[in-house]
């Protein structure tokens, strides 16, 4: 019989559309917290959104391709806790900019330990990135601004790839 502790692992979940560096940032800081680190990559049919779910995970999977420990999944039209049962996962993580973040993450937090005990942990995020998002950074970016440095450069080149075809 093994006597070799199971892994300690945790979630990232998010839409991701696209990565930002302030996702990145999250995610690299979990994997120092957790042995092994799933980034939750949740599909939404309902929701286009800008890229489509083969084209987040190729960026994701892109901008993580350094990052021992970390592996990039597609959560599908289940619940996130089901997601992190069937992954083994004792926590999520999520990063907060600031107080409209928290007020966003609370009750989902709240609801996933309603729901199956599943314990949310809450990283805060670098002052640095405050002002990134998915969607800001694809408002500048599609508006003709510069996001060098918020986002991989995978994604700037998707990104502008998405602004010279519309
Ligand atoms: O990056 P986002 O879109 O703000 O992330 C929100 C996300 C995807 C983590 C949340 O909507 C989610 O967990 N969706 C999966 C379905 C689910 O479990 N919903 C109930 C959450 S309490």
């Amino acid at each position: 019989m093994s006597d070799a502790t199971p892994p300690r692992r945790c979630v990232c979940p998010g839409s991701f559309d696209p990565v930002t560096e302030g996702h990145l940032d999250v995610i690299r800081r979990a994997t120092a917290l957790f042995d092994e680190v799933v980034v939750a990559v949740v599909h939404n049919p309902a929701k286009a959104g800008t890229f489509d779910l083969p084209t987040r995970l190729d960026l994701l999977r892109q901008s993580l391709v350094a990052q021992p420990g970390v592996r990039v999944e597609v959560v599908g039209d289940g619940l996130l806790v089901d997601f992190c049962r069937d992954v083994g996962a004792v926590a999520v993580v999520k990063g907060l900019r600031g107080g409209t973040d928290f007020a966003y993450e609370l009750p989902m937090a709240l609801m996933n330990r309603h729901l199956s005990g599943l314990e949310t942990v809450f990283i805060a995020g670098e002052p640095s990135l405050t002002h990134v998002s998915s969607s800001l950074v694809k408002e500048v970016a599609f508006h003709g601004g510069d996001v060098t440095g918020l986002v991989p450069d995978v994604v700037l080149k998707a990104l502008l790839a998405v602004r010279d075809r519309t």
